[in-house]
């Protein structure tokens, strides 16, 4: 893959539509160790479902992971063959990914204009991070750097709101920030509509959702709560309902334990 470096480190030119500002974004160099020993990973057949939805093994592929963060689904693209380049905008998140998968180039950029020269990459990912980008620029881009036959993927662990005790927290979160206190599931075809807000010609595309879990002390599950960008950048208000929420998730679950339970939204589209 050819590499062309960045020209500045000037990442973050712009807040994606959909996201909810710059300061969001950059919130998670506050806690780049903490988002990488709290965040939840991806299970085995989210790389299974990107092989056959993308039409091709990882192994041997080149692959752009964009909004890297710390690595997480950088380390799973490299441990299935893939040769990996990571761009990631943040500093510290880079540089946790830099000792978290050593390695692996990382490049400091931005999905709206990505550091790397043109037809360089089979597949452009974009793990948990697609949100941030503004769409009408991060397609083109995608687009820019895929080889023909090169597809575009996302992805995103969402909350199982059909489990009690995960929507019920989804809706104290909501209610203390100000959202809407009764989460309900989305509906899929609005969310696929979001995901490419604003993008003129997208082509056909696939999905797949994929249930999984994983059980943790209700301290490791807190931490992954207090990662978010939301309570990264409310300090105290954020601290507050993290002390709350512990005493009352330990009445519910004396034992300490919670499973954490996601749905793996992805989805693939070919480059056209
Ligand atoms: C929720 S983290 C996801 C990290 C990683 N991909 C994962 O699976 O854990 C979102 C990342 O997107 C990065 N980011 C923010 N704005 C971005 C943009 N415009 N383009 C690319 N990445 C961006 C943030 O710095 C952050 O590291």
């Amino acid at each position: 893959m050819v590499v062309v470096p960045s020209p500045s480190d000037a990442a973050g030119s712009g807040a994606g539509v959909w996201s909810a500002g710059s300061s969001r974004a950059r919130s998670f160099d506050s806690a780049a160790a903490q988002y990488a020993d709290s965040r939840p990973s991806y299970p085995p057949a989210l790389l299974d479902a990107l092989e056959d939805l993308g039409g091709r093994p990882l192994a041997g592929a080149h692959v752009v992971d964009a909004g890297a963060g710390t690595g997480i689904a950088t380390a799973l693209l490299h441990r299935r063959g893939a040769h990996v380049v990571a761009v990631e905008p943040g500093e510290e998140m880079a540089r946790e990914l830099r000792r978290r998968v050593p390695g692996i180039p990382v490049l400091r950029g931005d999905g709206n204009a990505l550091p790397l020269a043109g037809a360089c990459a089979d597949m452009v990912t974009y793990a948990q991070a697609w949100h941030w980008t503004d769409p009408p620029r991060a397609v083109p881009e995608a687009w820019r750097v895929l080889r023909p036959g090169g597809v575009l993927a996302l992805w995103w662990n969402e909350d199982a709101l059909d489990i009690p005790w995960i929507a019920a927290q989804k809706g104290r979160i909501a209610r203390h920030f100000g959202g809407d206190p009764s989460p309900r599931p989305r509906a899929e075809a609005g969310q696929l509509r979001r995901a490419f807000q604003g993008v003129e010609n997208v082509p056909p595309y696939a999905h797949r959702r994929l249930r999984w879990s994983r059980t943790m002390t209700v301290d490791q599950h807190l931490a992954n709560v207090g990662s978010h960008s939301i309570f990264l950048v409310s300090g105290e208000h954020a601290k507050a309902f993290l002390a709350e929420e512990r005493a009352r998730l330990l009445s519910l679950f004396p034992e300490g334990r919670v499973e954490e339970v996601y749905d793996v939204l992805l989805i693939v589209v070919p480059r056209p």
